[in-house]
């Protein structure tokens, strides 16, 4: 019998719709980090935003011919991306405990007022300091939408179609940058305040957040855990489409009863039985941000100028990017529950290896410090971004995000998962904070760099990751830890 025959015994399910609707209510908080993530780009490009609060930034760039390279290297500049980052690192871990004692529907919910905020206040920004609270408070949004989202749909999702459901996360993330650089793309013409309308119009998901946060359900399990058994149970029918949800039922009941010994989680986590679930969540979120996507995500329109495209054109190579990002995450939808995490991991790792290695090289060789890229050399780079944009797409992306909302134990869930939301952030954040003065110094070797990191962390997915495809999800000691050759060592 293979695993997933063997679930469909376990724990019937059917597809209902109000499941589905849960599903893609609860998936616009993506589109709202997304929209966040491909909103700074552009509008960080656009000459009115710049003059109104980065007169010098934009008095370098009309003198730009000096250096390609480090033309917007600003350390305010880059503040305003980067600051929202931050923000997300601090509140993800409020977002925890809101998780354990209110539930995941609520955080969701506090996850959509401080977008509406967030989004209210940046587009009105008056000077710098506005600018920067209303990034703040999108940041409060991610870390609270970045913390409940991902463990919601892992928890309601049917075992054998979880890593599909939860890829619905990241799937909203690229259609939310995506449609950032569309937005831009329209509001670079609008002067003088076309970013005003960029950073307004994140507004728009925020209200579709916002509904979605009272329309979806609680999970059965964080209703089970904080002791509301029969809810729970009539949740757990609903959502599976079926009557007999007993099995299911007894085994999240079987885990809640453990987490609610568990009095502080934190130091739980600290145990050395939490480690592998631990080790490997942070470090798939560390791993993911040093492939260097977000120096592609955040700065496409920068870098595309870099290389010696005009400004529209750069946008337009961006929102060729966000296609390619959007299209390959279906492919992750599709593969991720049939071929596994691991296939799709080990096989980007080498796709992202060529297309970084590629791009370096080309720069070395063509890109001077003051010159520009001949447009097949600059179109070459284009399609080497999208080669390395499509590999990611369909693993680290979405992967970063799901298997750490599988793999902790309920006792140690939200906490841990914390830890892997913070991971993302801080190093969300560095490279945001860092990227345009790495640029700057490093110049074509930056590339190199990020992609040394890769071939680390396709060692680390071939030795140390294991597989957790149609493994319920409060079954993983059992049956992944305590089988896998290195990780055994560590449980009780
Ligand atoms: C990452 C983001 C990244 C995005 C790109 C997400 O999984 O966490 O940092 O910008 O994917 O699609």
């Amino acid at each position: 019998m293979t695993d997933s025959e063997k679930h469909d015994q376990d724990f019937p399910s059917k597809f209902t719709v109000y499941v589905v609707i849960c599903w893609i209510l609860a998936a616009f908080g993506g589109f709202m980090f997304g929209y966040d993530i491909g909103i700074s780009g552009g509008v960080t490009a656009m000459d009115d935003f710049l003059i109104k609060f980065f007169p010098t930034v934009h008095e370098r760039k009309l003198h730009a011919k000096e250096n390609n390279y480090c033309k917007y290297n600003d350390q305010y500049l880059q503040l305003f991306t980067s600051s929202l980052y931050l923000a997300a690192l601090v509140s993800s871990f409020g977002a925890s405990k809101a998780c354990t004692k209110f539930g995941r529907k609520p955080t969701i919910l506090v996850a959509s007022v401080f977008f509406l905020f967030g989004a209210a206040v940046s587009s009105s920004a008056q000077n710098i300091w506005m600018l920067i609270i209303g990034r703040i408070l999108l940041g409060f949004g991610v870390g609270f939408g970045n913390e409940a989202i991902p463990l919601f749909l892992s928890e309601i999702a049917p075992v054998e179609r979880r890593g599909a459901v939860n890829i619905l996360f990241q799937f909203f993330v690229t259609v939310g940058i995506f449609f950032a650089n569309l937005v831009n793309y329209g509001t670079s013409k609008m002067h003088p305040y076309g970013w005003r309308v960029s950073l307004g119009l994140a507004g728009v998901p925020a209200v579709f957040l916002f509904i979605g946060s009272i329309v979806i359900t609680e999970t059965p399990t964080s209703l089970i855990e904080r002791g509301n058994e029969t809810a729970g149970q009539s949740t757990l029918r609903k959502i599976r489409g079926v009557d007999n949800v007993n099995s299911e039922f007894e085994q999240i009941k079987a885990a809640s009863e453990i987490a609610r010994q568990v009095r502080h989680p934190y130091k739980k986590l600290m145990k050395r039985s939490s480690m592998p679930p631990l080790i490997i969540g942070i470090l798939l979120q560390v791993f993911q941000q040093l492939t260097g996507i977000n120096a592609i995500m955040f700065y496409a329109p920068v870098l595309f100028q870099t290389v010696g495209f005009k400004n529209d054109a750069s946008l337009l190579s961006a929102v060729i990017t966000g296609i390619v990002n959007v299209l390959s995450t279906l492919v992750s939808i599709f593969y991720v529950d049939k071929v596994g995490r691991r296939v799709l991991l080990l096989q980007a790792c080498v796709q992202m290896l060529i297309s970084q290695t590629a791009i370096g090289g080309i720069l070395l060789a063509f890109l001077t410090t003051t010159g520009s890229l001949t447009k097949l050399q600059a179109a070459f780079v284009v399609v080497l971004v999208c080669m390395f944009v499509m590999s990611f797409a369909w693993s680290w992306g979405p992967l970063g995000w799901l298997i750490p909302s599988e793999t902790f134990p309920q006792e140690t869930r939200t906490a841990g998962f914390a830890f892997a939301v913070s991971s993302n952030m801080l190093f969300t954040f560095l490279i945001a904070q860092a990227f345009l003065s790495m640029l700057c110094h490093m110049r074509a070797f930056i590339f190199f760099f990020f992609a040394g990191w890769i071939l680390k962390m396709g060692l680390f997915v071939y030795f140390l990751l294991p597989e957790t495809k149609n493994v319920p999800i409060d079954l993983m000691v059992e049956r992944v830890w305590k089988q896998h050759p290195v990780w055994k060592r560590f449980m009780d």
